[in-house]
């Protein structure tokens, strides 16, 4: 029997998942069906019931559903909990949904596996105080940084996020003008690039050896970048590793084995030149 499985978005077009999951589906000839589905702005449970009572086995969910995802659901990975927001849907075998939350753990194994950076112990900047970022701070904070400073453009945000997340490590918040030293990491979460622009980091934070990753991705290099390039950074990483890492860690959730990336990430990469 083929199992079904489809990502819920608005809009979902360019979404690359299908292709994703067709490849993990094709590494070990899983027989599954993952497609994309376009959802009414007030649909996502209605779209979610119809899924799984159609024999539906999982669900990945993107903007604008996240949180949606997390009311629909009925069991929740503690990194779920924490997110408050979920991008992966399952059904257990006793047909309630269990929710995770698997784009901070794609974010940490793109940095740490596939690009050898070392978390624990370092100093980490976190750009952003939304969603995106809420997503990922339990996972990053798992790989105990030495300190997290979280910066945002509505300082109460990254101070109200900060204080969630205190139990976890060192973590504090502040605005952008207000981060003081280098860093080791910075992670830009917020979703400035989509419009051109750029957070109002000082360029103290940098040093040539500070790794920035983008969680967002394009065909070029993305404006925090280029921008971290044009200061003397060697390192820059953009989200199409996370992507596809977020991806993998959901569908061994549903299947019950790790799919292989490294060709997949690569095939992507390949795409877009
Ligand atoms: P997401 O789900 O992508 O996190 P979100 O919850 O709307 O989306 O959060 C967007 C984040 O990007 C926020 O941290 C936002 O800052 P504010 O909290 O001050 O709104 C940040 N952001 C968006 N546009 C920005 C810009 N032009 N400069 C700096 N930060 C920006």
């Amino acid at each position: 029997m083929t199992d079904l499985y489809s990502v819920m978005g608005n809009p979902i077009g360019h979404s690359k998942s299908p292709q994703i999951h067709a490849a993990f589906a094709a590494q070990a000839r899983d027989n599954m069906l993952y497609t994309a589905q376009l959802v009414p702005l007030e649909g996502f449970a209605d779209a979610a019931e119809r899924f799984f009572s159609h024999g539906g086995a999982g669900l990945n969910i993107t903007v604008p559903f996240k949180e949606d995802a997390y009311r629909f659901a009925g069991e929740y990975t503690e990194r779920a909990k924490r997110a408050q927001a979920v991008n992966t849907l399952k059904r257990m075998a006793d047909g309630t949904v269990l929710a995770d939350n698997t784009d901070g753990v794609g974010l940490v194994r793109d940095l740490t596996v596939n690009h050898q950076v070392e978390l624990a112990g370092k100093r980490i900047l976190l750009l952003g105080a939304g969603g995106a970022v809420r997503g990922v701070l339990q996972p990053l904070l798992e790989q105990q940084p030495a300190e997290l400073v979280i910066a945002n453009r509505t300082v109460s945000k990254a101070a109200a996020l900060a204080e969630d997340f205190a139990d976890l490590g060192n973590v504090s918040g502040c605005g952008f003008t207000e981060v003081e030293g280098a860093f080791d990491v910075i992670i830009n979460g917020t979703s400035a690039s989509l419009s051109g622009e750029l957070p109002p980091l000082p360029v103290s934070a940098l040093t040539p050896a500070t790794v920035c990753y983008d969680m967002m991705y394009g065909s070029g290099l993305t404006v925090f970048n280029q921008w971290a390039q044009d200061n003397g950074v060697t390192t820059t990483i953009d989200g199409l590793g996370m992507l596809v890492e977020q991806a993998a860690e959901a569908f061994t959730l549903w299947r019950g084995h790790r799919p292989q990336t490294h060709n997949v990430i690569a095939a992507l990469r390949n795409e877009r030149r």
